[in-house]
This record gives structure tokens, C-alpha cells and sequence, in this order.
């Protein structure tokens, strides 16, 4: 799809079909994390794939009703000790690279004609603990993916972007 269409007509699926992803969308939806950005090119994201219906139905159990019913998730980490620091004030890139990654990874499977929604309301102890995830990576996104059902339509929210006079400022 035309990039501007494409991020036009994304938006944040809450119902999916049982059916699961391919291998081939699964590695399509990965290669385009692997080309995203990260400082220093240092690629410190860490990508958990759950592409087993026993896989999702512990996240199920670890994360509540935000699954949604997809049939697919990624869980989207950072190692911290790997990322680049700025030296000026010590911030740590880990989470801005996997930010990045995880929406190359949406749009991507948005553009596959696949659904995604972008969870961030879950607690990533009970995650690590779920999925043995070592301590040294930060637990920051799950992105939900799958095919979305045919009366599935945009949240309430969708609609509501703010005014660019709003959220921009001219120097
Ligand atoms: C960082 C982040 C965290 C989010 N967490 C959740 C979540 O936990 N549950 C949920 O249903 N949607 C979540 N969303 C989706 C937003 O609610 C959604 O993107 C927003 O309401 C705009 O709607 P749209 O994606 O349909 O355009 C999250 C989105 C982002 C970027």
C-alpha cells in the first residue's frame, strides 16, 4: 500500500479471527523491525515471538482481556546494558529503538492486510515471569496481530487526533 494511505487507514484492531499468521508474514513483519533505526546502529531490541496458540493462551493468562483475541502477539524488549547512552544526561536509547521497531513492525502488518494493536497496559513482571525473560531486558511493548474480523471498525478514539496547532510549535 501507498505510505500515506497506509498510515491513514491503520488503526488499532480489537477483534481478530482465529486464524493464525503465516511463517511468511511472521518473517515479513520481523525483517521490517530489522531495518528500523536504533542510535548508534547498536540494535538493542529484543523480540519475542508467540506464534503457538499455547504461547498466547499464557499471555492470555498473564495479560487479561487486552489480547483481544489475536491470534499472534510480539513482545518488544530492550536490552539496556547494549544501547547506546547519551554522555550529556545519561539517557538510555533502549526504549526509544524498540519504540521505533515495534511501529515499523505495525505498519508493516498493516500493510500485509493483517490488524495489529499496540499494548502498553500490562505488568512486565508478571510477563518476565510468564515468559522467563532475563532481568537485563526491559519489557516495553506487545504488539497484538492477527486478521481483523469483517465488522471490525476503528475505537472511539481513532478519530480524535488533536490539531497540529495543538501538539506543534513553529520557532
Ligand atoms: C504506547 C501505546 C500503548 C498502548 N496501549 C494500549 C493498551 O494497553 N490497550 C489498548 O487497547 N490499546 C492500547 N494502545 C492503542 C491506543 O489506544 C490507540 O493507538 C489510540 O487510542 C488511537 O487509536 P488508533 O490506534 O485506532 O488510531 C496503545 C498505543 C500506544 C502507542
Amino acid at each position: 500500500m501507498e505510505y500515506h494511505e497506509l498510515i491513514r487507514k491503520r488503526f488499532s484492531v480489537r477483534k481478530y479471527t482465529s486464524e493464525l499468521l503465516t511463517p511468511g508474514q511472521i518473517d515479513e513483519i520481523l525483517m521490517a523491525g530489522n531495518v528500523a533505526p536504533t542510535a548508534k546502529d547498536v540494535q538493542p531490541q529484543r523480540i519475542y515471538v508467540l506464534e503457538s496458540r499455547e504461547a498466547m493462551a499464557k499471555l492470555s493468562e498473564a495479560i487479561g482481556p487486552m489480547v483481544f483475541g489475536a491470534p499472534n502477539a510480539f513482545i518488544i524488549c530492550g536490552d539496556r546494558d547494549e544501547a547506546c547512552v547519551r554522555p550529556f544526561d545519561g539517557w538510555n536509547f533502549s526504549q526509544t529503538d524498540a519504540t521505533i521497531v515495534t511501529d515499523h513492525m505495525m505498519l508493516a502488518a498493516h500493510d500485509l492486510g493483517l490488524g495489529t494493536c499496540w499494548i502498553g497496559y500490562f505488568d512486565p513482571n508478571v510477563v518476565r515471569e510468564t515468559f522467563s525473560i532475563p532481568e537485563n531486558e526491559e519489557i516495553y511493548h506487545i504488539l497484538i496481530v492477527g486478521h481483523p474480523t469483517e465488522d471490525c471498525v476503528p475505537g472511539p478514539l481513532h478519530a480524535k487526533r488533536k490539531t497540529l496547532s495543538a501538539t506543534v510549535r513553529v520557532l
